[in-house]
């Protein structure tokens, strides 16, 4: 992959501003010596710094202000701080880049300035194995060039596309969230394996490797989810008979409440003063 030869600063090198520093360098989009990542404790940011091969420090004026590209990795609750920390040395020329839940770029402008490009990416936690989904939007002084950039960051760990804000919070609740779901119903398919005798080990890897697989196939063909269900589904085979269960259990009602749920707490996270 092309270097890009612009310094970040990573504000907020916590799990996923680590693992997307991981990625940057192992792709050869940035080289160690590009990146400088800030966190709130001394011991945290002394323990980190040994551990990756670039700076890792507490001090997020000084990390910003050699930066091109400023990737915002804290917690919601205190974007306020760090922006009212970064403020004067957050010039025009660069770009932030926020990955916090319920922010808006509206918020972020208004902290820095209405002429900082900002764009806004969710991304989630499969981004660990190169296998993440991000969706991303712009603020109001990004330009293509700078959405093109943050899309090549976040193309090293996996899809990206890009939406309207208005979509973020769906987007939450579906894709950051989306992981910790199917996750459950992950580990319940392999518990009716090891209900049905297999090893557990066995039992997993038929669960994770037929979620993959089924998940490829709609991203491979296009085909409605739906009409791949009905190939598999023989006339008065077992499957029909499995899925009576999964509607008498309301499955399908669940898990859209789960995703909108998720959604709507989103929009809590983060009180916009406006
Ligand atoms: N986890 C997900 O699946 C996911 C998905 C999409 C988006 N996000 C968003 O990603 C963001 C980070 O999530 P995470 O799971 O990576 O959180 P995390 O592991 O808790 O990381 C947050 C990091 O921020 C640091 N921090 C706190 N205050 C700071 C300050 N004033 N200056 C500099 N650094 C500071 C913390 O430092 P210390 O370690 O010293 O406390 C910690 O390293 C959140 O806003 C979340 O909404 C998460």
């Amino acid at each position: 992959m092309e270097a890009l030869n612009k310094k970040l600063a990573i504000v907020g090198l916590g799990k996923l501003g680590g693992l997307l520093a991981e990625s940057f360098i192992a792709r050869g989009l940035l080289q160690p010596k590009d990146i400088i990542g800030t966190v709130r404790h001394k011991a945290r940011a002394e323990k980190l710094d040994v551990k990756h091969p670039f700076p890792v420090h507490t001090d997020n004026r000084d990390a910003v202000a050699e930066a091109d590209i400023v990737l915002v990795a804290v917690k919601p609750q205190v974007i306020d701080e760090v922006c009212e920390a970064i403020r004067p040395v957050v010039t025009k020329d660069k770009l932030v880049i926020s990955i916090l839940a319920g922010v808006t770029t509206r918020a972020i402008e208004r902290f820095l300035s209405d002429e900082v490009p900002v764009v806004r990416a969710m991304p989630n936690t499969p981004c660990s194995v190169g296998c993440g989904m991000t969706v991303l939007c712009r603020g109001k002084a990004a330009t293509d060039e700078h959405v093109a950039l943050a899309q090549k960051l976040f193309d090293t760990v996996g899809r990206t596309i890009v939406m309207d804000e208005k979509h973020m919070d769906a987007v939450t609740g579906l894709s950051a969230s989306g992981p910790a779901f199917i996750y459950v119903i992950l580990e319940s398919l392999a518990e009716a394996g090891v209900k049905m005798g297999l090893p557990r080990d066995t039992a997993t890897l038929l669960a994770a490797q037929t979620m993959k697989g089924a998940a490829e196939q709609v991203l491979v063909s296009g085909a409605h989810p739906a009409m791949l269900k009905d190939e598999v589904t023989t006339p008065a085979g077992c499957t029909i008979d499995g899925l009576l269960e999964l509607e008498e259990g309301k499955l399908r009602v669940t898990l859209i409440k789960a995703v909108v749920k998720s959604g709507q707490r989103a929009r809590e996270l983060y009180t916009d003063p406006d």
